[in-house]
């Protein structure tokens, strides 16, 4: 593999200018060319960045001219234009979620697997300091025995925002409302922080906008290590609040708003120990690009540097399927009335 791996980006919306961005910013990545079935975005995104655009994917993945791939298109096409992209030898960075059925997970492992193709999944948060220091002090066993993780995400989407694209808030395209699209974040980082989901009990509800897929989800957690959390999640509440993740244990607690530390109480060390902030520096809990560049820029990276070493992305498909079990099980929950045992 050469030093640089050249980039095109699939689908030209609102979150391709993080990875456009990001990509280059990154001393070993070059951004070659684009694909969009809409020409209008497709025109405005290759003009502004001052690359080529490809009419088709075919095209782009059969140039020669692309290493890897940005999948920044509805949800419900990552998985197929994954597939394609890894049965053409090209590299995958796939935008969360990788995949919104199991069928369609199982197909991304194989063709990731028989083709011999990196693939990634923004979770990127997972880079932030924050949540390398909540990892340390769990690590370090600061917490003691842990008993609590509680994600709550009680955030703002308008009707305006659901209309937009046409694909937001259909089961096709985006794979579930308040848990799949949104909640993916802090559904990741909970089992990230607290280790393996055992079994969930879920409530799923659509009950204030007029969408196919929940607005609103409730669930009981149980991890692998014997502790008890709660999921709330909602894009129907005014006027939307920053994401919560509370961890507890018998020996100190961390909370977290967005991915900022707001508390740190540890029974082992002095008052202010640690620094804490007032608030999170970025929350989408009500503006959706509300989204700091950092985050894109440090996993666009790190799957750079997996390519070029023949390494392991941080988030690679086997971490990027765990939140979208978790939420798949949550909603086999609802829909069952029974609890769900993970695998
Ligand atoms: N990591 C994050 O924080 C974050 C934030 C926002 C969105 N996202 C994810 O990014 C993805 C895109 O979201 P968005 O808000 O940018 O959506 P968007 O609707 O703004 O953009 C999607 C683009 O894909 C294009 N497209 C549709 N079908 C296509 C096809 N078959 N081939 C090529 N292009 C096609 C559309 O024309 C559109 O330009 C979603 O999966 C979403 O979950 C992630």
């Amino acid at each position: 593999m050469s030093k640089i791996v050249r980039f095109g980006i699939i689908g030209c919306g609102v979150i391709s200018r993080w990875h456009a961005d990001a990509i280059e910013s990154i001393p070993n990545a070059e951004l070659i060319g684009a694909t969009d079935l809409n020409k209008d975005a497709l025109k405005a995104f290759t003009d502004d960045y001052g690359i080529k655009p490809f009419y088709t994917l075919e095209d782009m993945l059969s140039s020669g001219e692309i290493d890897a791939v940005s999948i920044c298109t509805p949800s419900g096409l990552h998985a197929s234009q994954a597939v394609q992209a890894a049965n053409a030898g090209v590299h995958v960075i796939v935008e969360k979620p990788m995949a919104i059925t199991s069928e369609q997970v199982d197909a991304v492992l194989e063709a990731c697997e028989t083709n011999h193709v990196k693939l990634a999944v923004i979770s990127q948060l997972r880079f932030s300091e924050s949540i390398k220091k909540v990892k340390a002090a769990i690590a370090e066993d600061k917490l003691g025995k842990i008993v609590l993780g509680d994600l709550y995400m009680k955030y703002h989407r308008s009707p305006e925002y659901y209309a937009r694209g046409g694909w937001r808030g259909t089961w096709e395209m985006d794979g579930g409302g308040a848990l799949m699209n949104q909640g993916i974040h802090g559904v990741d980082l909970l089992q990230y922080i607290m280790g393996p989901v055992k079994s969930v009990f879920g409530q799923v509800r659509t009950l204030s906008r007029d969408i196919e897929v929940e607005d609103t989800a409730c669930a009981i957690l149980e991890f692998e290590n014997g502790a008890l959390g709660i999921i709330e999640g909602t894009t129907s509440v005014y006027p939307g609040y920053a994401r919560r993740i509370e961890i507890h244990g018998d020996k100190g607690s961390i909370k977290l708003e967005e991915d900022s530390i707001v508390g740190w109480d540890m029974a082992d060390e002095d008052d202010g120990a640690h620094t804490v902030s007032d608030k999170a520096e970025f929350s989408s809990s009500s503006d959706p690009t509300a989204i700091s560049k950092q985050g894109h820029i440090d996993q666009i990276a790190d799957f750079v540097d997996a390519i070029i070493d023949d390494g392991k992305p941080v988030v690679d498909q086997y971490e990027g399927v765990k939140p979208v079990e978790i939420i798949l099980a949550i909603y086999e929950s609802s829909r069952t009335n029974k609890k769900i045992i993970l695998n």
